[in-house]
């Protein structure tokens, strides 16, 4: 049995090189840690510096394999100048993970302030794009059968399950990924979304102003598969799989990482 600090029995992204936005922290971080003790070098992109470095750091004998960049997703330059990097500094690149999130407290629509609206567009769905526009363009550059992955979430598939603005930005998300998937294909180009229920990261925990147990508790009671607290190691858990030749022949799909939540109702009750 492999624990953290020890590379896993099969090395599923050996030789690869990836770019995380969002990587300094939550599902970010669970990723990046994740594909390096599968083998990959990895850029961490994101604009909290301190947490990104230290994730470096933290990396002991695996440090040279990953490095932190500062990218504001909503900077366009920034993510061009980004992937410029991944590939001077490790030659290819092969894995975006398109991660990098925003989210505001809840506001009716009644009181929807477009400000609010146009700040959630700028991350979650223009970084987005930009994300997706220069890995592909590295990509086709170099001949690289590449993976994209967006982090959507279950308010991108359902409505009620977050604010407005972010409901809106995270079904975008899904169209953004269908739309690059059918014309990215025919480069050899597969590009997936990643769709989580609740987990306790900074963002949630912020977004609610309560504690990561209390998120959970949360979490578990709306839930619908029971006995299991969904967290950030569940999700890069769907990434490496879908930055893995293990999905080689998967593009266009929404993976939901939500125990069923997204595909049910409870109208009627269960005879057990
Ligand atoms: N935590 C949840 O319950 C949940 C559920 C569904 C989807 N998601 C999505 O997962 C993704 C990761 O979020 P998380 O929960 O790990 O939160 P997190 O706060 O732990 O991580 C988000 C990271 O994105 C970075 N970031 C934010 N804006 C950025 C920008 N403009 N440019 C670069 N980096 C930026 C932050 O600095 C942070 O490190 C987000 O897209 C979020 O919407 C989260």
């Amino acid at each position: 049995m492999s624990s953290a600090s020890n590379p896993p029995p099969t090395a599923r992204l050996e030789g690869k090189v990836a770019i995380i936005t969002g990587g300094a922290s939550g599902i970010g971080e669970a990723a990046t840690r994740l594909f390096v003790r599968h083998g990959a070098a990895v850029v961490v992109a994101d604009v909290q510096d301190e947490l990104g470095r230290q994730v470096v750091a933290s990396m002991g004998s695996w440090r040279e394999r990953v490095r932190y960049r500062r990218c504001d997703v909503r900077e366009e330059e920034q993510v061009a100048e980004t992937v410029r990097y991944a590939v001077r500094e490790f030659g290819r690149l092969d894995v975006m993970v398109s991660n990098a999130g925003t989210i505001e407290p809840y506001a009716s629509i009644l009181d929807l302030d477009m400000a609010a609206l146009e700040r959630a567009m700028a991350t979650n769905v223009r970084g987005v794009a930009a994300t997706i526009k220069h890995a592909a363009r590295a990509m086709v550059a170099q001949g690289v059968r590449g993976s994209i992955i967006c982090t959507g979430s279950v308010a991108g598939c359902l409505g009620g399950s977050g604010p407005h603005e972010y409901t809106a930005s995270k079904h975008a998300v899904v169209g953004l990924v269908r739309s690059a998937c059918s014309e990215l294909g025919r480069r050899g180009i597969r590009v997936n979304c990643i769709s989580p229920f609740g987990v306790a990261t900074p963002l949630a925990c912020a977004v609610y102003g309560q504690e990561p147990r209390e998120v959970e508790q949360a979490c578990g009671e709306a839930a619908n598969l029971k006995g299991l607290v969904l967290r950030a190691d569940h999700v890069a858990e769907a990434a490496l799989f879908l930055a893995s030749d293990e999905s080689a022949y998967v593009s266009g799909l929404n993976l939901t990482v939500d125990g069923g939540v997204s595909v049910v109702a409870h109208l009627c009750r269960s005879p057990t």
